[in-house]
């Protein structure tokens, strides 16, 4: 079923007639006060299409309070008149998509693909389906590098470590991508505990290979945990880790984008010589902030840090976790305090410890579970479609890091 929220009813008659055409029976709200009352009768409803008449103010609360209540459901908005700036709150918010009223199969389309990405995320079992995105599908020789993931945090102890395990467990899709998890806090790396890995070698015997890694060589460093999904471990040691430079991390980055789909870096709490290395050639910046003033005055900082670097605002996904936490804080004092409102969020929940504890990402154990959703979400939004444009890296800024972290 598909719920429409148009207050006018002429309007809401044409729409529903057009929506219908998809095989979908349509319900019909004119106020919120309708829209909530079919809500608590149909819970889990996969789409909520706001008409033209409604205000994407409107719009855009629902589809926040609805990613965390139930991220499943898609939110689609129908505006004739929208503006970039439109367009970019809107997907702050989490409103799937926003087409043009006027447009039947704009309309017809957007809703489409947001009910097929709703049945991905409500799968029972079936990963989500990344492949046909430019960078989704598999490498043909001489094809497109794969990308960088690079999850980010000033603060430790935020989820990046169990960001960066879920999130490639979702990106390697059963096996449909290749993505190769790499820990680069060399000190105190705990990818293989979160994945109950024994590594043989690991980034530390990359020193040895330096100047020269090739394919075979990094391969020989690789621990396989399950089919599409490769580590790169941290050392057993964290002495072993001090040899572990910039240029290595750079190199060891660069060569492995050419190998894999996805390679998703795991990042110690602070600005160390890897990380800024992995930051110079990522793509893609999760920034995760918890719900605490100090934890998200911290991501502010880091969010300014990459602004100073010339890393672009849209390469940025910024991440609450522990979304819903009760710590007092409002939605609105998260922005206030971060500045931008946060492009995903992931509920806290007593599984993770739990998952850690057993050794096998919730992604993998239970993909339906709500942080496993959140997670899968943020890779179908942010890293399975977005434009090929790659962030210029090498260039020479780090000593103005080094001046901004003192
Ligand atoms: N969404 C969540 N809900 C509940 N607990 C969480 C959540 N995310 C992370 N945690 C817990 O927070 C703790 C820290 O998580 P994690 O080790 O992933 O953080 P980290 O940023 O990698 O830490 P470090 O900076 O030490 O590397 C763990 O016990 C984990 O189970
Ligand atoms: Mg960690």
């Amino acid at each position: 079923m598909t719920v429409l929220y148009e207050p006018w009813p002429v309007t809401a008659a044409e729409l529903a007639a057009l929506l219908g055409q998809a095989g979908h029976a349509v319900r019909t709200a004119a106020d919120p006060v309708g829209l909530a009352a079919i809500l608590a009768e149909n819970p889990g409803e996969p789409l909520v299409v706001f008409g033209p008449g409604a205000a994407p103010a409107e719009a855009a609360a629902f589809a926040a309070e609805q990613r965390l209540r139930g991220p499943a459901t898609g939110v689609v908005l129908l505006r004739a008149d929208a503006g970039a700036d439109l367009l970019r709150e809107a997907l702050r918010a989490g409103i799937r998509e926003v087409a043009d009223p006027h447009d039947p199969v704009a309309v017809l389309e957007a809703c489409g693909r947001s009910l097929e990405l709703s049945q991905r995320l409500a799968y029972g079992g079936a990963p989500p389906d990344l492949s046909p995105g430019p960078y989704g599908g598999r490498e043909a020789p001489g094809g497109q590098p794969g990308r960088i993931v690079t999850v980010l945090a000033t603060k430790g102890g935020c989820g990046k470590t169990t960001v960066a395990t879920n999130l490639a467990v979702a990106l390697a899709a059963g096996g449909r991508h290749r993505v190769l998890l790499v820990d680069l806090d060399v000190e105190f790396g705990d990818v293989a505990i979160a994945l109950q890995l024994t590594p043989e070698r690991g980034l530390a015997d990359a020193v040895a290979m330096a100047d020269r890694l090739d394919e075979t060589g990094l391969r020989s460093l690789l621990t396989p945990y399950r089919p599409g999904l490769d580590t790169l471990l941290a050392p057993v040691r964290p002495t072993d880790g001090e040899q572990v430079g910039g240029p290595l991390v750079g190199e060891v980055l660069r060569l492995a984008r050419d190998m894999f789909d996805y390679v998703v870096v795991d990042t110690p709490p602070h600005f160390s010589d890897p990380a800024l290395a992995a930051l110079d050639v990522t793509d893609h910046f999760l920034v995760l902030a918890a719900p605490d003033v100090l934890t998200l005055k911290n991501t502010r900082i880091a969010l300014e840090t990459l602004e100073l670097l010339g890393h672009p605002a849209e390469r940025r996904i910024v991440t609450l976790n522990r979304s819903g936490s009760p710590v007092g804080l409002t939605p609105q004092d998260v922005e206030r305090v971060l500045r931008v409102p946060p492009h995903a969020h992931i509920p806290s929940s007593a599984d993770v410890p739990l998952s850690l504890n057993r050794g096998v990402p919730l992604t993998a154990d239970d993909p339906a579970h709500p942080v496993s959703r959140a997670i899968s979400e943020i890779a179908s939004r942010y890293l399975h479609a977005v434009p090929a444009e790659r962030s210029r890296r090498e260039r020479g800024r780090r000593g103005l890091l080094r001046r901004v972290r003192g």
